[in-house]
Order: structure tokens, then C-alpha cells, then sequence
């Protein structure tokens, strides 16, 4: 319990709210901006292959349409390249940036990527641990194990460096590298599909998944830009066995010269270890994507919108995106609450979209007694007609995106029930919900020839008064919005390798 009341500490400490942000530095301070890119000193470093034929993306969601692909270097290589490598790098004004497959908050990228790989030729002839350096698309050779641990099983681990967020956010960051890792799984899980592989998400000691990489090994890190273990995913079936993890010989590079520290995010850290909830899998999906482009094509075309036009989408796209969202079967805790401002056919106003309709009866019950919970197709009903687009603008800390795209939403969370049933571990896992469902977002809304944008900056306690939520049943835990951006032209983008 006391693991919980930290959580219930932190998250109520890190609301935004209008009067005040959840602290902060609250300026940007570039002397110690961190590096954007971990390396391990010394660590051999091998160059991974690019692959340019990817299947189109409608194929990913329809099972069994794609074949398996055989485990190799350069279907591993593929893995990492439209997961997690660089989309392209943009300049303006003399300042360049990369930008990634996975979207992050503030474009940090706290998560970190480690590989335990069966013996493969071009990599190793024993079972590996490498660390994906995406910068160089190449893997960082940690270790190579004696014994075996499984022919047919990638294992992926993901952890964060917190001072990347902390940096820019302060203490409402820890949040945002959750939001982040989710995105990330999302995209990893995306990637395999390419390949036809599975991927989900094991139920395992944070401990155990901190000594398989090496993260405990203290000393070789920095000790204000450690890494906090997120998630181990397996890639493909088949049986294995977690190696143990020696003393690994290789130092993490440093990021910053010297650090801003709030302690809260220690607490909040060290409070959600543990066991790893294992998912509940949601129904099938309703999802079945019309024709469309590569998926390669739209991972690296995926762009968060700066600035949208103001302009509608159609209701089909509509219904596409929010079925889109339960590809994401293992976030079972999320429902959406929508702020629809411009959908041909939809009548503006309040929406619900209940993702998992168990979930139905509580909500109604929770939230403002006048909602008219008026069903529109399966899932969706319409709390209230009206325009939205001010309470969008407000909630969203002011942000013009979140009222000038065709809609923009919260994706309210089983709260309460989710720490009950996990312990403190089950708050950082409704994070990596939200993030996966944002990553999904994202590409669907690129396919469509639409664009989205991650909004970690919200006012939390708004939006539940606007939703009549009295106590902590329910939270709010990412927001996004989805529409017609306008792209800025004069920045100016190149092929990032
Ligand atoms: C968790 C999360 C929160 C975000 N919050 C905001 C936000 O509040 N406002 C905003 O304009 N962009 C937000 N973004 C978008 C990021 O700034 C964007 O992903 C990043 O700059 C990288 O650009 P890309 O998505 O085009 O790769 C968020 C993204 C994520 C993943």
C-alpha cells in the first residue's frame, strides 16, 4: 500500500492546473540539454542492413495475410529500423534534429532499446545482448552468452533514461518516458507485423528485465541519467530461457555535464518496480483498413502535426481511427472521451468511445447524470451536442491543435481499479496503454492522409469536471488530437542515413 500512495501522491502532485504547472525549471536550459543518442564506450558496433520492400499497411491487420519471415540479420535489422531507427532530419534557422518512428514528448526520446537475440549469422554465433544505436542504425554488442536460450525468440527490452524528460518537464516527466515507452512497444509491435511476427508483452520482474540488461550494474552509468527498466516483448513464439547477465565491460556514454534533480521522480521510479501486469486481451478487432500504401512508407511519413487547418474528415475516417485504436487488444483499461469538432454527418458535440464495453455501465454511472449517452454505432454515443473547440483549446493547456483538428480526445483510464488489481506497477502500465493506442493513432491517421499529435500537456482536473467525475475511479492519462495539418515549409527534411 504504501508503493500505491506514492503513486496517488505523485500523480496528484504532477496535475497541471490552471493556476499552476507541476513543477518544473520552466525555462530551457541548453547548456545541459542531454544527449539524444546513449552509447556504450568501446562496445563493438555492428552495422545493420537496410531493407526497402515493405508489405502495405492494410495487410499488417488482417491475420495470417503475411508470410512469417525467417529470423535473420536483416529481418532484425528491418525490426529496428521501422520501430525504432530515424524517419529523416529536419533543419531550420541553422539548428538541426532527428526525428524518429516512435514519437516522443518534446522529441526527448528516453527510451532505450536492448536485444537478446539467438545466434545469428553476421551478429554472433552464440545467443547475444546488443543495444540498438539508432543514430548509426547499427547494434552495440554487450555480451554473447555460452548457453542456449531458444532458436525462434527475439526478446526486446525497453527502459528509459529519465533525465532526458526530466530536463525539459520536470516532475510531471516520468509520465511522459511512460507515454514514450508505450509508443515505443507500439511501434515495435507494429514493425513485427511487417515481418509477420507476433509480439507481446511478458508479465515479469522489472527487476529481472534491469539484470538481463545490465541497468543494475550501477557504476556504468552516469548516476543522475540511470535507466529505469519498462518492458521486455517477445518477438515471434517459441520457448526460452532468460540468460543471466554478467558484469558487461562497457561504460553508458554521458548525456549531460550536470543534471537538475527532483527527487519525487526516484520515489515514483523506485514505487512502480515489480511484476509487470500481464495484458488482458481485448475481442478481436473491428479494424479492417481500406487499401493503402507500404507500411515503411507511412512508419517514416508519420509526423506530429504543429499546426492544424481547421478543416473536417469524413465519418468514415472517423470510424476507422477509433476502430484503429483496438488494434491496441492488450490496452483493455482505456476508453476515449471525444471533443468532435468536425466529422461530415457527426453532429459536433461530447462523444464516448467505449473501446471495451464491459466498462459501459460504470462509466455512465461515474459521470455527469445529464449526459445523454445517445448510441451512434457500436461503441460510440454522444454525451452532449455543442461546440467544444473552446473547452479542447483549455484543456489541452491552451494549445490551438487540440481545437483546430476534426477532433481531439482524452483517453480516460481504469484508475482506481487498475492499482487495486496491480499495485503501484498497474500505473505505469495504464501509461504504456495510452502510448501504444497514440503510436497506433498516429499511423492510422498517416494512412489516411490525415496527421495527430501526442498532447501529454493537459489540464487534468478540467477535464474530469467537464466529464462530472467526482473521484479517482477514472483518469485521464494522455490526450491527442487528429486532423489536417499545416505543414511548416520552412523547415526542410533529408534521408536520415
Ligand atoms: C507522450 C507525448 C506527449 C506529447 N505532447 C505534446 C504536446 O503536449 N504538444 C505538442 O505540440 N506535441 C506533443 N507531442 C508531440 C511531440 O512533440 C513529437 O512527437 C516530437 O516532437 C517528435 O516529432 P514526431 O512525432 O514528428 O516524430 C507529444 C508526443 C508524445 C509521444
Amino acid at each position: 500500500m504504501k508503493n500505491v500512495s506514492s503513486v496517488l501522491e505523485y500523480h496528484d502532485r504532477t496535475k497541471h492546473r490552471p493556476s499552476r504547472y507541476a513543477a518544473s525549471l520552466g525555462y530551457m536550459d541548453w547548456e545541459t540539454q542531454p544527449n539524444p543518442f546513449r552509447r556504450y564506450e568501446n562496445a563493438p558496433l555492428i552495422p545493420l542492413p537496410f531493407s526497402e520492400a515493405t508489405p502495405p499497411y492494410h495487410l499488417l491487420f488482417q491475420p495470417d495475410s503475411l508470410p512469417y519471415a525467417p529470423l535473420c540479420i536483416e529481418s532484425l535489422a528491418q525490426l529496428l529500423r521501422y520501430a525504432l531507427g530515424l524517419a529523416a532530419i529536419k533543419s531550420h534557422g541553422g539548428s538541426e534534429w532527428a526525428l524518429r518512428c516512435n514519437a516522443s514528448s518534446g522529441n526527448l526520446h528516453p527510451s532505450e532499446c536492448y536485444i537478446i537475440a539467438p545466434p545469428l549469422k553476421g551478429l554472433s554465433d552464440s545467443p547475444t545482448l546488443s543495444h540498438y544505436a539508432p543514430r548509426k542504425h547499427a547494434l552495440e554488442l554487450l555480451h554473447t552468452y555460452r548457453e542456449p536460450i531458444g532458436e525462434e525468440t527475439l526478446l526486446i527490452a525497453l527502459s528509459s533514461v529519465i533525465w532526458r524528460e526530466a530536463w525539459k518537464y520536470g516532475e510531471r516527466c516520468w509520465r511522459y518516458c511512460q507515454l514514450d515507452a508505450g509508443h515505443a512497444a507500439e511501434s515495435i509491435r507494429i514493425s513485427a507485423a511487417m515481418l509477420g511476427w507476433e509480439c507481446s508483452v511478458l508479465s515479469i520482474d522489472t527487476a529481472d528485465i534491469a539484470s538481463l540488461c545490465g541497468l543494475d550494474q550501477l557504476h556504468r552509468y552516469d548516476p543522475n541519467e540511470r535507466e529505469s527498466p519498462d518492458m521486455l516483448l517477445q518477438i515471434r513464439k517459441g520457448s526460452f530461457t532468460l540468460p543471466k547477465t554478467p558484469e558487461l565491460l562497457y561504460n553508458a556514454n554521458r548525456l549531460s555535464h550536470s543534471h537538475h534533480l527532483w527527487p519525487i521522480l526516484e520515489i515514483i521510479d523506485t514505487a512502480t518496480q515489480g511484476e509487470y501486469p500481464r495484458p488482458v486481451i481485448m475481442k478481436e478487432s473491428r479494424h479492417t483498413p481500406s487499401p493503402t500504401k507500404s507500411s515503411g512508407e507511412i512508419v517514416l511519413k508519420r509526423r506530429s502535426a504543429q499546426m492544424m487547418d481547421g478543416l473536417g474528415i469524413t465519418l468514415e475516417q472517423f470510424r476507422q481511427l477509433l476502430d484503429a485504436s483496438l488494434f491496441c487488444r492488450d490496452a483493455s483499461d482505456v476508453n476515449l472521451v471525444i471533443f468532435v469538432h468536425r466529422v461530415e454527418g457527426l453532429e459536433k458535440g461530447l462523444y464516448a468511445y467505449i473501446r471495451d464495453l464491459k466498462e459501459l455501465l460504470s462509466l455512465q454511472n461515474s459521470m455527469d447524470s445529464t449526459f445523454e449517452w445517445a448510441e451512434f454505432t457500436e461503441g460510440l454515443y454522444r454525451l452532449r451536442s455543442g461546440d467544444y473547440r473552446g473547452a479542447a483549446q483549455m484543456v489541452s493547456c491552451n494549445q490551438e491543435i487540440a481545437k483546430d483538428g476534426a477532433f481531439s480526445f482524452g483517453m480516460l483510464c481504469n484508475f482506481s481499479s487498475s492499482l487495486e488489481r496491480h499495485g503501484a506497477i498497474g500505473y505505469k502500465n495504464l501509461f504504456h496503454q495510452c502510448g501504444m493506442i497514440g503510436q497506433m493513432l498516429y499511423l492510422e491517421a498517416t494512412s489516411l492522409g490525415l496527421s495527430a499529435t501526442g498532447i501529454g500537456c493537459f489540464l487534468d482536473d478540467e477535464f474530469h469536471a467537464l466529464l462530472g467525475l467526482r473521484d479517482q475511479k477514472y483518469q485521464s492519462l494522455y490526450h491527442f488530437t487528429i486532423g489536417r495539418a499545416i505543414v511548416d515549409t520552412r523547415i526542410t527534411s533529408r534521408q536520415p542515413y
